[in-house]
């Protein structure tokens, strides 16, 4: 049977509160709706076409590492069950099922707390000016995807427009006070070396990754999705050769596929063959598969 795809969802009764490139928020007053869609960005940019069972996916990942991670700090997750949301969401149940989420609504900290276990993307670009990663010095000699030294907290700024922007953590000690700043850098790295040894174990390295926080009752709460291949660079162990670029566990035949086009990377992006939508599917099912250790049930 053929997974339904959905690229948007339009909750009337709900109020929206965000949409962002994959996911449909809506707020429930003290809660929110978390709902993960089947949209695929490259290149910043959301493509046409929908991931079958991307949603899903992401989703249950999430729910896997809240699960493993609870014991370091409180979450924001409070049910997947549809028939336990609030009655004014229970009527989507059929587009809900599976990929959505209901959250406890937190004051969000103004931090992206990225950690980084292993030298790429726009560290790698940094590193190469001038040594070092937001302000952190590193070793000399470093090649594109070393494993870095110790683990670090390079974190960002979320720009409402446009990438965001890195900074360092004095820039976050005079933003949100050294207190709660050094409690994100510790929780950060922590969680992220917990989920790092996990994964390895099963042939996944997680070179960076991406953590947000807010305050709920008083307390540091993790929120938002975690240690998804959105929000991480999800590396297959096998063919990890430091001194070039990783394939990308998930994106990397999209990738491919964009990068033999004549495509200038703004919107709108073309469409997608169905080739490169099907191999990317069975990824995203893959990464679930290896994560979880169980296979992913398609009807769920
Ligand atoms: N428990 C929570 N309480 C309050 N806000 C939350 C909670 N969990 C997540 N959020 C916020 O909800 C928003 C979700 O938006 P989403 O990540 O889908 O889009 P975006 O960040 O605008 O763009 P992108 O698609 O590039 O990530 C984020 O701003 C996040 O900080
Ligand atoms: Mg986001």
């Amino acid at each position: 049977m053929s997974e339904k795809i959905l690229l948007q969802t339009e909750f009337k009764d709900l109020k929206l509160f965000r949409r962002g490139k994959v996911r449909d928020v809506y707020d429930l007053g003290d809660k929110l709706l978390i709902v993960s869609t089947d949209r695929i960005s490259c290149f910043d940019v959301v493509l046409p076409n929908g991931i079958p069972h991307k949603g899903k996916v992401l989703t249950r990942l999430s729910l896997f590492w809240f699960e493993l991670l609870k014991d370091i700090l409180p979450n924001h997750f409070l049910t997947v069950d549809v028939d336990k949301y609030p009655e004014s969401a229970r009527k989507y149940k059929s587009d809900l099922q599976g990929r959505s989420m209901l959250v406890l609504k937190s004051k969000p900290l103004p931090v992206e707390c990225i950690v980084r276990g292993y030298l790429s993307g726009s560290g790698w670009k940094e590193y190469r000016l001038n040594r070092s990663v937001c302000g952190i010095n590193l070793p000399a000699g470093m090649v594109e995807s070393d494993k870095l030294p110790e683990v670090i907290f390079t974190p960002s700024t979320k720009a409402e427009v446009g990438h965001d922007i890195n900074v360092s953590k004095d820039h976050i000690d005079k933003e949100i006070g050294k207190d709660t700043s050094d409690a994100l850098a510790k929780y950060s790295i922590a969680i992220y070396k917990k989920a790092r040894d996990y994964a390895l174990s099963k042939g996944i390295i997680i070179a960076d990754t991406k953590f947000e926080f807010g305050i709920h009752d008083g307390k540091i709460t993790l929120i938002d999705e975690v240690l998804t291949p959105d929000s991480s660079r999800f590396w297959p162990k096998d063919d990890y050769a430091p001194g070039r670029a990783q394939a990308s566990f998930d994106k990397q035949f999209v990738r491919d596929y964009l990068e033999t086009l004549d495509w200038d990377k703004t919107p709108p992006a073309p469409d997608l063959p169905k080739e490169i939508i099907d191999k990317t599917s069975e990824k995203y099912l893959e990464a679930y598969r290896i994560i979880t250790g169980e296979e992913f049930s398609r009807c769920l």
